[in-house]
């Protein structure tokens, strides 16, 4: 199986990483955050309290949640497109409210049964090789412990919590949004311990991780590590090689 999980706090790197390393391996790219953040972002649209097990398990169940490649018309800085019943939230999920809301309804056991079905589900088609892709690439909190286990390679991203408050605020800033480091800092401690505390699924390094601590690398030096990993760890073949070309746009997002 051709899997990688990748998993980590808030902003340590993952989604950044992820991206380019599915792009080198021409892997699928799957950030399972957004799932979460995108029933968040629903929930709060329809005025459900996020709190209400039932009603929120509801909305995981009814939303048609899509994440595509960009178009090209839609080259804005986003790694790829997130649709809610075909309107585009791509930015509306990494709003601040989102962010203070996404870790509740995450410790939902309803949501987290409705959404680790069909994460597992394309991780192990994708792992396969069946989609299309040569593998799988999976960033959450729980892919290495939960969701894709037997993943012959995983990978536990971290950083200080103030370094990762800093990162944040200034992927905030490029996109023109508010940028209270403070703020950022304390809604970020407040997730991480909802996340690693929950009773489900809690944030932790799966016992086979390998811990990179990503302060003071650069992402080329982490996709670097990892790619290393990759190619003792998976079975990469002789018909995909690895692409060792500089970056380019728009490859390697979920097609489902
Ligand atoms: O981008 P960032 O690291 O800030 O967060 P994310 O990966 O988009 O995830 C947002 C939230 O979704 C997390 O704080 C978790 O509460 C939840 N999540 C989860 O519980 N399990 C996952 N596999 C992925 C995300």
């Amino acid at each position: 199986m051709n899997a990688i999980t990748i998993d980590g706090p808030a902003a340590s790197g993952k989604s950044s990483v992820g991206f380019e390393v599915a792009r080198r391996l021409d892997f699928l790219f799957f950030d399972t955050g957004i799932l979460y953040r995108a029933v968040t972002w629903a929930v709060l649209q329809q005025g459900i309290d996020v709190a209400d097990i039932e009603a929120v398990g509801q909305v995981a169940e009814r939303t048609r949640i899509d994440i595509t490649a960009p178009e090209s018309q839609q080259r804005d800085g986003r790694q790829v497109t997130v649709t809610v019943d075909d309107k585009d939230v791509t930015w509306a999920v990494r709003t601040p409210r989102v962010d203070q809301n996404v870790s509740t309804v995450a410790a939902n056991r309803l949501v987290r049964q409705t959404l680790g079905v069909q994460q597992r589900r394309i991780g192990l088609r994708h792992g396969s090789g069946a989609g299309g892709k040569a593998g799988v690439v999976m960033m959450g909190r729980d892919i290495g412990t939960v969701i894709l286990p037997e993943a012959p390679l995983k990978i536990y991203l971290d950083a200080p919590v103030d370094e990762r408050a800093r990162r944040r605020g200034q992927e905030l800033a490029a996109r023109g949004r508010e940028t209270d480091i403070a703020r950022i800092l304390e809604d970020m401690r407040r997730r991480d311990e909802v996340d690693s505390g929950r009773a489900i699924a809690p944030l932790r390094p799966a016992d086979d991780a390998h811990l990179i601590q990503t302060f003071g690398l650069s992402i080329p030096q982490v996709v670097e590590k990892i790619v290393l990993l990759a190619q003792t760890h998976l079975e990469l073949g002789q018909a995909r090689p690895l692409d060792l070309t500089a970056p380019q746009e728009g490859t390697g997002a979920l097609q489902e």
